[in-house]
């Protein structure tokens, strides 16, 4: 493991998730962090939503530990697990259809306490990542297209004043154009300073904007490095790169 010696935003040791008698997370480390990309690749039920929703409290742990910010979240309800900075997008972009763009962005940051003007400033800002949730600010969500909605979603986000934003394949069902518009805005979003842990099928464009990466199958940890070395790995072209 190459990237980077400080000590870890969040950590997690030994994460075991068992839905009845199926092992579907198989005791995992992984450690993102600050100020980098981290992604979880895998195929098609290796394990990545699973842990994705044991981090945000929402599936029960069958053992492990996560830490945060030099806190044990481990038994921590979800609610708290968000009040204390890890946001997950809505899985499946499910924004809410039948409200406007805008009243989606601003349900996004009901639970803080800062106050109307760094909400109206953090609004102008997901505005300028994301210059078409602004020209559709009042028509209805359910009026995007796949691609907003998943921006819609990314942005709702991004109002809870995130300290580390989870996602869960946020190219699903979109086409490559519009999956490297949205990796790129990612790579913005970091740069302005956000880490993000990012659980992806597709590995070859999350491991392009990752700076650390692990690959998980059936619910095992199996590789891990830099984005730039797994992307390299010859493990990894045969197995999901297709060369
Ligand atoms: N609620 C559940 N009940 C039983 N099995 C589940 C449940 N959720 C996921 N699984 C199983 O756990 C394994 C991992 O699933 P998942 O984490 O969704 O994989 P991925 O997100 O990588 O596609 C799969 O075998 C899946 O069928
Ligand atoms: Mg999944």
């Amino acid at each position: 493991m190459s990237a980077g010696t400080t000590t870890p935003l969040l950590q997690v040791q030994d994460l075991k998730v068992n839905f009845g008698h199926v092992q579907a997370v198989k005791g995992i480390d992984f450690e993102l962090h600050e100020g980098q990309i981290t992604t979880l690749v895998g195929a098609n039920g290796a394990g990545k939503s699973t842990t994705l929703l044991a981090l945000s409290g929402l599936v029960k742990k069958t053992s492990g530990r996560v830490l945060f910010a030099g806190q044990d979240i481990t038994a921590l309800s979800p609610h708290k697990i968000v009040a204390g900075g890890v946001v997950q997008v809505a899985e499946g972009r499910a924004t809410l259809t039948t409200l406007t763009v805008r009243d989606n962005l601003e349900l996004g940051g009901y639970t803080r306490r800062d106050g109307a003007a760094a909400r109206a400033a953090d609004l102008e800002r997901i505005y300028a990542l994301f210059p078409v949730l602004k020209d559709r600010a009042d028509g209805l969500a359910g009026n995007l297209s796949g691609g907003e909605q998943q921006m819609l979603a990314i942005g709702r986000a991004l109002m809870a004043r995130p300290r580390v934003l989870l996602l869960d394949e946020p190219s699903m069902g979109l086409a490559p154009i519009i999956v490297q518009d949205i990796f790129r805005t990612l790579r913005e979003i970091n740069k302005q300073g956000l880490t993000i842990f990012l659980v992806e099928q597709n590995v070859r464009q999350a491991l392009k904007i990752a700076d650390r990466a692990y690959v998980i199958e059936t619910g095992s940890i199996v590789l891990s490095g830099t984005g730039r070395e797994l992307l390299g790995n010859p493990k990894v072209q045969d197995a999901y790169l297709g060369s």
